[in-house]
């Protein structure tokens, strides 16, 4: 068991810097004064309410808004998945994939890519011909492809059932084991952050509210004592009260009872999604 790739210094230069970002709509600031730093090979959560402006964070931190006041920081390997994939449809799967690689053995590290997500199969497809699953792997490919070492994902795994949802969990921590990026996940889930993150962040007020660590060893369980204080202690930064939503869904309550999956993933199958805010 292990709590991060190993070769990650504790201490190293932060692989992110933001500093005093404000963003403003026209209706208040829905950043103000947003500082964060991110460490080389880190895996970070983000949550907040609805409306908080988490992917207004991500979007910046992917240069994808004009660029806010404050400074910025950031690494140029970057590469981002939203919770819909995102996939060119009149291109196959691997164009999809090296779509703007500008190198020779682009089509070689598609096809890598696309191994490491479990996705050769379908390598010639239309994009509108893969399940929701296999187009959020491909959009996950893409990402890959890049080499980044900053990985935004904003609610990637949002739209997919619950079962698809636990596999693609599993699937972003074994890439991110083998690819070492630094993660910044946006997830409404309080229990996927847990579960794949080192650390969780909570966003209110346009800034930075909560910075939590998340020392579990992995592979990590539900039922863990230690998970369940951490999620009772997120739970409470974010407002929730856990009484409500547990005699609201006693069908998750039954599941977690349960206890873990055999791949220590979630809820058994057939269970509710864990919980989302
Ligand atoms: N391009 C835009 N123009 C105007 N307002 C915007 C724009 N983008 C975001 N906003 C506003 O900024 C606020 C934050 O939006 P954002 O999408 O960042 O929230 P979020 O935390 O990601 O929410 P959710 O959890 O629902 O995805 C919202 O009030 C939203 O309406
Ligand atoms: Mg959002």
């Amino acid at each position: 068991m292990s709590h991060a790739p190993s070769r990650i210094p504790a201490n190293s230069k932060p692989v992110v810097s933001v500093r005093g970002l404000v963003r403003n709509f026209g209706n208040g600031n829905v950043l103000d004064g947003l500082s964060l730093d991110l460490q080389p090979g880190s895996f970070t959560a983000l949550l907040g309410r609805s409306g908080c402006g988490k992917s207004t964070l991500l979007r910046t931190l992917a240069k994808l808004d004009p660029a806010p006041e404050g400074t910025v920081q950031l690494p140029d390997e970057r590469a981002v998945v939203f919770q819909e994939p995102r996939l060119v449809p009149w291109m196959r799967v691997l164009r999809n994939v090296t779509l703007g690689l500008r190198r020779p053995d682009a089509e070689a590290r598609g096809l890598a890519a696309l191994a490491e997500v479990g996705l050769s199969h379908r390598a010639k497809a239309w994009p509108l011909t893969l399940s929701g699953g296999e187009a959020q792997r491909a959009a996950l490919a893409r990402a890959l492809v890049r080499e980044p070492r900053l990985l935004l994902l904003d609610e990637p795994f949002a739209a997919l059932d619950a079962l698809t949802r636990m596999r693609m969990q599993g699937l972003v921590e074994t890439l991110w084991r083998a690819h070492a990026p630094a993660v910044l996940l946006v997830t409404h889930d309080v229990d996927e952050a847990l579960l794949l993150a080192d650390r969780a962040v909570v966003m209110a007020n346009g800034r930075i509210a909560a910075d939590i660590p998340i020392p579990l060893a992995r592979p990590r369980r539900h039922g863990d004592p230690g998970f369940i204080a951490l999620r009772s202690r997120l739970l409470t930064e974010l407002g929730v009260d856990e009484e409500h939503l547990a005699a609201r869904e006693p069908q998750r309550a039954e599941a977690r009872a349960a206890g873990p999956t055999p791949g220590g993933y979630g809820l058994p199958a057939g269970a509710a999604a864990a919980p989302s805010l």
